[in-house]
């Protein structure tokens, strides 16, 4: 009888797998809690949990994010009594250039990146910046194995955090997670030359969890197509949109583990290249630009590179559909195209999972970024 009901549970994880959200088979609510840890496919982790009698979901489906609550110019309004700061993102854009400026413009591409991990978990709350939690005890998500050892960029949000503090005379009114989304703004213009730039909408307050297992929501870099557009569609993102932000892999780099297992689908030389600076696959955690092209500059360059100059599967799969492959080839002919759809894409993200009141207990304006306030 237990038997038949694993196997029950295991069918209807493949089912809900394979029909997604639309069919509201998964609903919301709390996931499977087993953590199985990434980059181990969505495939794997929903026979896991099923054969553990839960079935794999992501926390929860949203809908399409609106920003319902947020703002553009949300600092600069005197009518915002508690939270007028006229001179907040001017701040938070010092502190991205000075860490251009000193560190280069990786850790640009470090900052976009910290917003999208941050988005996808929790929605935009700055869970991914805290060390420790309201529960205290569990790992936090930087400790989950996407964000471990990978993200960068922790030391320039604090710098703009006390930044803000000293334009607002003091007071602890800009929020982090309103600090991550200036900042992936700031990083993308400047990184593609002032061509991608836009205004971020604003008014987020900070959550008070983070726990490293629900780090399972990201998508890792053996994900399939199909396994790419539910993760997204979970956050309430279009495949169009998955296939837009998938180009912030024009800048940046990524450590070799990731993709030396792959380098027979890749251009011949350009695998060789890798593999030296892989040493022969030796060196799992050895750097390499994602772009072999423009390195340091964020343009369309990406959709250029698939299928054979891109260094993940997730990469190369983008022109494994029709649909997908038709859009990275509007990419391609149309630069200015997929700049505009990025700004948007990149607003879009910076709606998910967005807290626009004050909790007590559950949001707050923290004033440390990488702990909850006392
Ligand atoms: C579509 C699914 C995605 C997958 C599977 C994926 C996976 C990865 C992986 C494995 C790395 C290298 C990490 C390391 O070596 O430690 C990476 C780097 C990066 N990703 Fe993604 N990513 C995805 C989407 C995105 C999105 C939506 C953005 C932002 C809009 C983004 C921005 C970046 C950037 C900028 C880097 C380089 C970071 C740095 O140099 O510090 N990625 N990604």
């Amino acid at each position: 009888m237990a038997a038949a009901g694993k196997k029950l549970a295991v069918l209807v994880a493949l089912l809900a797998l394979l029909v997604g959200p639309s069919a509201g088979l998964l609903g919301s609510g709390p996931g499977c809690s087993v953590f199985v840890g990434w980059p181990v496919p969505v495939i794997l982790r929903s026979l896991i949990c099923g054969i553990l009698g839960q079935p794999y979901t992501p926390p929860i489906w949203r809908a399409e994010p609106t920003g319902a609550g947020l703002s553009v110019g949300y600092y600069n309004n005197p009518n915002n009594t508690n939270s007028y700061c006229p001179g907040a993102e001017a701040a938070v854009r010092k502190a991205v250039e000075n860490a251009i400026y000193q560190q280069g413009r990786g850790i640009g591409a470090g900052l976009i990146r910290l917003f999208f991990h941050d988005a996808f978990v929790r929605g935009c709350d700055a869970s991914v910046l805290l060390r420790s939690t309201a529960l205290a005890g569990s790992a936090t998500e930087m400790e989950g194995p996407p964000n471990k050892d990978s993200l960068r960029g922790f030391e320039v949000i604090d710098a703009a955090k006390e930044a803000t503090k000293a334009a607002c005379g003091g007071r602890n009114v800009v929020s982090c997670a309103d600090i991550l989304a200036f900042a992936a703004r700031d990083a993308s213009d400047i990184l593609s030359g002032g061509r991608i730039s836009f205004p971020v909408m604003a008014g987020r307050y900070d959550g008070r969890e983070s726990f490293a297992d629900e780090t399972a929501q990201l998508p890792g870099p053996d994900s399939s197509l199909q396994e790419l557009q539910m993760m997204f569609a979970a956050q309430g993102l279009s495949s169009a949109d998955m296939v837009t932000l998938s180009g912030a892999h024009s800048i940046g780099s990524a450590r070799c583990l990731f993709f030396t297992g792959r380098l027979s689908a890749m251009d011949p030389d350009y695998a060789r290249r890798l593999n030296e600076n892989c040493n022969g696959t030796g060196s799992p955690n050895n750097r390499v630009d994602q772009d072999p092209v423009t390195s340091d500059v964020l343009d369309n360059q990406y959709y250029k590179n698939i299928d054979k100059f891109v260094l993940f599967r997730s990469d190369a799969v983008l022109v494994s559909s029709p649909a997908t492959k038709q859009q990275v080839d509007v990419n391609v002919a149309n630069p200015s195209r997929w700049e505009s759809d990025f700004a948007a894409a990149m607003v879009k993200m910076g709606n998910i999972g967005v807290k626009t009141a004050r909790v007590p207990g559950q949001t707050e304006i923290r004033d440390v970024c990488w702990r909850v306030n006392a």
